[in-house]
């Protein structure tokens, strides 16, 4: 078992790794929290396969436990789904000492947190992740949000959890695309931090995506240690969590510029941080084995190579994204395999040339 530390003063808390553990859910989340009433959240695909386990395993430990079943998709994660949750809260007689537990991938985690965080102004809650981007991203670092109309996780809040549980043996029945997709957040920690990690995706790629249970315990805890660190020294974004955007400052604009239905995030991210490596390699700040070490990578992994959208289009979304800090771009670039720089230094000039450009 893997025990990694998100070390935010009062909200500190751990994470649990370990192929199994869902099975001793109950006993280990008695270390953390008194029995009590719980509301379990997951969505249809993951309840069907994973909620009799972790229930049984908390009533076995005193946990008096009622769940909530989503349909999936990220459209659920909505203004609307919270109003039915909160029915769902009182129904339940929830109080401050109650606790809800999120299963499932990172809707499910927005989702509960984001109820988690509003109601009776925030009561405690656990995640249980159970996609790959759900345990090495979604679940760490406190961000919850759900979605509005006019644009995605804009209605949303900092609300830690009191602990998260990662069952590496979840990833079996995940779909293999969502573990691709997921694999690309893998990646760019390589890029921003680490880059033995790097190295080592290249070299098990396969072990990876066979399911090799040491082989996703070292990625997923590795991953987990870098976001905690990196959300430990910049919990609320307001400078090194930035590098956390690698890749999704141009793979944003992809996603809302196909309405976030042609590409996954993670296909578009993957492109993105393609982009990003180019115009690093442009400005001269690194040497182009960075841009084609990651290329080779996504190549392996099959994800998509191009949008066809048009580059001032791009250009143009850029601008609207609600990162760009007074009209000006901000880009995360690698100055090396596990370093990357925060410019607002990237010249119309240089992006319309790049986003011109193919990576076949
Ligand atoms: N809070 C954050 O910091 C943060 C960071 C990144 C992404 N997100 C959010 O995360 C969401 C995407 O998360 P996601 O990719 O996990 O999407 P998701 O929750 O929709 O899960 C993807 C699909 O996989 C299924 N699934 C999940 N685990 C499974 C398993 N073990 N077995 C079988 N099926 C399984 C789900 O039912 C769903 O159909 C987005 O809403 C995004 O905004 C949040
Ligand atoms: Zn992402």
């Amino acid at each position: 078992m893997k025990t990694i530390r998100v070390n935010l003063s009062d909200d500190s808390y751990n994470i649990f790794i370990d192929k199994g553990i869902l099975k001793g859910i109950g006993d280990m989340l008695a270390k953390e929290k008194q029995p009590c009433k719980t509301l379990l959240i997951t969505d249809k695909n993951i309840d069907r396969i994973y909620s009799h386990i972790v229930t049984e395993s908390l009533a076995q430990h005193g946990f008096r436990v009622k769940s909530f079943t989503l349909t999936p998709g990220e459209d659920q994660k909505s203004l609307e789904t919270a109003m039915i949750l909160y029915e769902a809260c009182f129904d339940h007689k929830l109080d401050r000492s109650s606790l809800i537990v999120a299963l499932g991938g990172g809707v499910a985690g927005d989702m509960s947190g984001f109820v988690a965080a509003t109601f009776m102004r925030g009561i405690p809650f656990i995640q249980i992740p159970t996609s790959l981007l759900a345990q090495v991203d979604s679940s760490i670092g406190g961000k919850v949000a759900v979605n509005h109309p006019r644009g995605k996780n804009m209605i949303g809040s900092f609300y830690q959890p009191l602990a998260v549980f990662i069952d590496t043996e979840t990833l079996s029945t995940l779909p293999a695309i969502e573990l691709v997709t997921g694999l690309v957040e893998v990646i760019k920690y390589g890029v921003i931090k680490d880059a033995e990690l790097f190295e080592y995706i290249e070299k098990s790629l396969y072990d990876i995506l066979q399911l090799d249970q040491k082989a996703l315990l070292k990625i997923i805890a590795t991953s987990c240690q870098i976001k905690a660190d990196i959300v430990a020294e910049d919990e609320k974004e307001k400078h090194v969590r930035a590098i956390l955007n690698y890749g999704h400052t141009i793979g944003h604009a992809i996603e809302a510029l196909t309405h976030y239905k042609k590409y996954r995030h993670g296909e578009a991210v993957a492109i993105g941080m393609l982009y990003a490596a180019r115009i690093a390699v442009e400005m001269g700040l690194t040497g182009s084995t960075v841009f084609e070490r990651q290329l080779s990578l996504v190549k392996r992994l099959g994800l998509p190579l191009s949008t066809g959208l048009k580059p001032k289009d791009i250009i143009k979304t850029l601008y609207l994204d609600k990162k760009a800090v007074s009209g000006k771009l901000r880009f995360v670039l690698p100055t090396g395999i596990g370093e990357v720089i925060i410019s607002d230094q990237v010249t119309e000039e240089i992006l319309s040339h790049v986003l011109t450009g193919n990576f076949v």
